[in-house]
């Protein structure tokens, strides 16, 4: 049977770690980190994740702001608000959630984000700077589930991991960043021949497929490490007759936990080390920004 990889454990662990050492710096530094966050028009998923990343930045005694902008916004009036908190010195990092209305161009304005603040290291420099090793943020969701590894001391050295998704958010940067760690990296994507073979030869099995139940236990080699990035929220049936929307992975978790040595749980594994990875990313800006080593 299976351990659970405890990212909401794990997250609160990380975030108690990332406030002292904010308190410790505050006291050496002439200032505070402060991460900015903006929301563009009114998508309750965007503001439920931005109060959220706004109250924990808060929490790990960070400066944190929030600025939330109209819908119908102009893209120019919202590059000129970036621009402001680009050359603002007390400003060390800058998130804008996404997904933006229709008419404003997403790749531009992540593009105009200063690379020196990239909260969700989504600028081209970023991700270059990521390929070849270097200082800088990280994309959160990789970094987290990195995190989470390592906290329980499970080293992706020299393993066979697989990843059931190439996204430019997870997949992708994951394999970059496990490569990096010394993994053999398989990348399985919608066009793979066939999938279950692929995932049966990982040690270490991430999927970020966006597929409920994709992947199933006879595609788990025994005490292989699964990783579950997947968020999809599915229509139940409850006992009285009324539907509910329930949270779940990309994993059949009880036929897996079977056969794996650790998997993380949906709800409860991945998503909370994203934030607390956001928060690190803002630690790593202002220590970069102030040159503090
Ligand atoms: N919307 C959904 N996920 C993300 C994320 O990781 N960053 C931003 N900025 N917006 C998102």
């Amino acid at each position: 049977m299976a351990q659970l990889l405890d990212g909401k454990k794990t997250a609160k662990a990380i975030r108690a770690r990332i406030k002292e050492e904010v308190d410790d710096l505050s006291g050496i530094a002439s200032r505070r980190p402060h991460a900015v966050f903006v929301q563009v028009g009114n998508v309750p998923a965007s503001t439920t994740y931005v109060n959220m990343k706004y109250k924990m930045a808060q929490e790990v005694g960070m400066l944190s702001t929030v600025e939330r902008l109209p819908g119908e916004i102009g893209q120019q009036e919202l590059l000129a608000l970036l621009h402001k908190y680009n050359t603002d010195r007390s400003t060390h990092a800058i998130l804008v959630q996404l997904p933006l209305p229709s008419h404003i161009d997403e790749f531009a304005v992540m593009q105009s984000i200063a690379p020196a603040k990239d909260l969700d290291c989504f600028h081209p420099e970023n991700i270059g700077r990521m390929v070849l090793g270097l200082p800088g943020p990280k994309p959160a969701t990789p970094q987290g589930i990195l995190m989470l590894l390592d906290e329980y001391k499970i080293d992706p050295y020299g393993m066979n991991a697989t990843i059931v998704g190439r996204s430019n958010l997870v997949g992708k940067p994951l394999g970059l960043l496990l490569l990096q760690r010394h993994a053999t990296v398989t990348w399985c994507h919608t066009r793979t021949r066939d999938l279950p073979a692929a995932c049966r030869g990982a040690d270490l099995l991430v999927s970020a497929s966006g597929k409920p139940g994709l992947v199933h236990g006879g595609m788990v080699k025994p005490g292989a490490v699964v990783v579950d990035v997947g968020t999809n929220y599915v229509a139940v049936t409850q006992p009285g007759g009324s539907m509910e929307m329930k949270l779940v992975g990309d994993v059949a978790f009880d036929e897996v936990e079977e056969t794996a040595s650790y998997i993380t749980p949906v709800p409860g594994g991945v998503g909370p080390m994203t934030i607390a990875s956001v928060l690190y990313n803002a630690l790593t800006l202002y220590k970069l920004i102030e040159g503090i080593v």
